[in-house]
């Protein structure tokens, strides 16, 4: 329940679970991926042995207590809508979609909410992540956060 949940594996859901785990910060039995098409999970997990795979959206939100979106902007908010009716409320969700604000995820999802952009350069350990919290994000999870997104710079 403790892992980080990464829903989309596409450029930026890549790029992270790279840092996560390229670099020591989790083990592949503290990440759990999911995405679209089975094309996109079957790589992750050649990439990656052991690392968790979920079929779908929903389960990443039964498994993984931090749930990343890195998915399309279009496609934050639906996928958004689909994982909170099985979710406790405790989850600490983390949206990667530029132009999607912090008000119309937390109008979705009551718990902890933060948007985290990174940059390109993230892709080389040396980018910038822009993290804005939402109110109910608390110091446990934001420096949780900030360890997790170390790898891709500061
Ligand atoms: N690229 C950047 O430089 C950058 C920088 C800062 C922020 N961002 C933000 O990061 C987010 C992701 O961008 P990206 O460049 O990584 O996009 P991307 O390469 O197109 O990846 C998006 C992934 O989302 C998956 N997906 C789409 N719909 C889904 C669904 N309903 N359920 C599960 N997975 C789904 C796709 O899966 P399949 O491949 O399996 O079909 C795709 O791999 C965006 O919101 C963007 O605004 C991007």
């Amino acid at each position: 329940m403790n892992c980080i949940g990464v829903i989309g594996y596409g450029h930026m859901g890549s790029m992270l679970v790279n840092g996560f785990l390229s670099s020591g910060v989790l083990g592949v039995d503290e990440v759990v991926v999911t995405s679209r098409s089975q094309e996109s999970r079957d790589a992750c997990a050649a990439a990656w042995p052991g690392i968790g795979i979920a079929r779908a959206n929903r389960e990443i939100a039964r498994r993984c207590r931090t749930v990343i979106l890195a998915v399309r902007p279009q496609e934050t908010i639906e996928v958004l809508r689909e994982i909170v009716p099985g979710m406790d409320g405790d989850e600490h969700v983390v949206s990667l979609a530029a132009g999607v604000g912090l008000t119309e995820l937390e109008g979705l999802f009551s718990g902890s909410v933060t948007r985290a952009i990174p940059t390109i350069t993230s892709t080389i350990g040396q980018g910038t992540t822009l993290v804005c919290h939402g109110r109910q994000v608390g110091m446990h999870d934001a420096s949780g956060l900030r360890g997790s997104f170390r790898p891709s710079g500061t």
